[in-house]
């Protein structure tokens, strides 16, 4: 099939190269010539494990393209893929000027048949407005009888697991008008060869395949803020939140994936969703009870590894220097989108102190928006980017763990404890056993559990 895919993003690459890899002719179009020019050029502009390889092997066949151009990226699929950013507006709405800009581009443009996909997240209700706003241009030229389709196609893709959760999805949700019979089959046999298991793609109306995808996210983020709550109350208390956490998931209604209490939740759709998803209750005139609790949780759980350096070295930090252990809002990525390490990093030197950071790839990123964060070049702030964990320790008092890359869980800690002046470990993600620790002669703290 021809497709198009607008907005070549995380979730528009993804959907792109994966699409190709299967044989269809994807073009995919970017308002960022900077983007375009890195994957002409043969590279990718983000880390995604497993893509570049994909996106190689499909650009040289001559099924992936790229382009600027809007004219030709509208007149080359029949399915058309919208995969723009959908930001928190002011109140915490989804901002939908980048959907809505890619729906006029087609109206404006095209001359003939088009399924209209809705693949990013959007508010119920999106749909109607992409299809009023494609019907408005197509009115303007005079072409209102054009046939087309709006389908919504919410992606569930997790970032650093992308293509392996694209290919070989949980369930993909395709929401159709009741009798939009071209567009159904149209959907249908674009995704057969990724869900063999027929099961595995719900159509559904198009309101619920919207909703669907923020219950989904709301649900996955009430999970990790009713962990992080709870291990705040295990601290207080002297238990031990891993064994809690297997403790209740061994019920498989509740299960313990997913359940990881930690330095808070953050990338691009969990803390937007949650807060698009209570904008939504709001404007329909019930408010949600639930996501402004979750966000709350989650926004005091971002401070906890700066309060508990807080409670052991005192509010003046000056004259401390910190090695932090990840930067990425999660492993596998260099997206710091929402990065609880931004809000650790931000109280550590606005205490004073030096901070010596490694991330295996997001070390370019983080010094990126850091600059943004605090106002000034990151080294004029105070910290500084390690090449190796190894480096990042180097006349360190102590070191704080912010995210769970492998290459941290099993470090030499003999040298751990003889390079850190104070001894001393805070993991913002449990990833080590505390006696295990205490026998290297390291103080350890961690999230909802006892320190030794
Ligand atoms: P992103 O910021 O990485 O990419 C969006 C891209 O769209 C950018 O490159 C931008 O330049 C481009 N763009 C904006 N307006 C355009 C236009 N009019 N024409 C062409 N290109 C345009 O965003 P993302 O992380 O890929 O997210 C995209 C959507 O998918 C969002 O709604 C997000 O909530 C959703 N989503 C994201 C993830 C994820 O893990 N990142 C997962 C599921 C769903
Ligand atoms: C999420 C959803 O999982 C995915 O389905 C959706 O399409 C996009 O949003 P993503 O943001 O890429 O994916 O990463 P995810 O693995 O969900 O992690 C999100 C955040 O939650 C990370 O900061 C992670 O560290 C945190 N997390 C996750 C926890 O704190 N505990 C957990 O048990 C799991």
């Amino acid at each position: 099939m021809k497709i198009t895919v607008i907005g070549t993003g995380y979730v528009g690459l993804v959907t792109g190269a994966c699409l190709a890899e299967m044989g269809n002719h994807v073009l995919c179009l970017d308002v960022d010539p900077r983007k375009i020019e890195i994957l002409l050029g043969g590279g990718i502009p983000i880390h995604e494990p497993g893509l570049l390889e994909i996106v190689r092997r499909n650009a040289q066949a001559g099924r992936l393209e790229f382009t600027t151009d809007i004219p030709r990226s509208v007149a080359h699929g029949t399915l058309q893929f919208i995969a723009v950013g959908t930001p928190p507006d002011e109140d915490g709405s989804a901002d939908l000027q980048y959907v809505l800009a890619a729906a006029r581009n087609i109206g404006r443009l095209m001359t003939d048949y088009k399924v209209v996909i809705d693949k990013s997240t959007v508010p119920v209700g999106t749909a109607d407005k992409v299809r009023a706003a494609v019907r408005d241009e197509l009115e303007r030229r005079g072409l209102g009888d054009t046939a087309f389709s709006v389908v919504s196609n919410p992606e569930f893709l997790k970032e650093g697991a992308a293509v392996a959760d694209f290919t070989r999805p949980d369930r993909v949700v395709v929401g159709v008008d009741d009798g939009d019979d071209r567009a159904a089959m149209l959907m249908r046999s674009l995704y057969a060869p990724f869900v063999r298991n027929r099961d595995r793609l719900l159509v559904m109306d198009i309101k619920s395949a919207e909703f669907t995808k923020y219950a989904a996210n709301a649900m996955l983020a009430t999970r990790i803020s009713f962990m992080n709550e709870l291990s705040r109350l295990a601290e207080r208390l002297g238990a031990d939140i891993e064994a809690v956490r297997i403790g209740i998931g061994s019920d498989p209604r509740i299960g313990t994936h997913f359940l990881y209490a930690g330095a808070g939740y953050g990338g691009s759709c969990f803390p937007k969703d949650v807060k698009a998803l209570a904008r939504t209750a709001a404007e329909a005139g019930l408010p949600s009870q639930m996501m402004g609790a979750v966000e709350a949780v989650n926004e005091a759980q971002k401070l906890v590894l700066a309060a508990k350096v807080v409670a052991a070295y005192g509010e003046d930090l000056r004259g401390r220097t910190f090695a932090v252990w990840g930067l990425a809002f999660k492993p596998n990525t260099d997206d710091m989108r929402e990065a609880p390490s931004r809000v650790l990093l931000a109280e550590l030197v606005r205490r004073g102190a030096r901070v010596q950071a490694y991330d295996p790839v997001a070390a370019e990123e983080a010094a990126r928006v850091l600059a943004l964060d605090l106002g000034q070049h990151p080294a004029q702030a105070g910290i500084h980017f390690a090449a190796s964990a190894q480096e990042a320790l180097a006349g360190a008092d102590a070191l704080v763990i912010v995210t769970e890359w492998k290459e941290f869980r099993t470090p030499d800690f003999e040298q751990l404890a003889a390079r850190l002046a104070d001894r001393r470990v805070f993991d913002g993600r449990n990833l080590y056993e505390p006696a295990m620790m205490k026998s290297f002669g390291l103080r350890y703290e961690s999230i909802g559990r006892p320190a030794v």
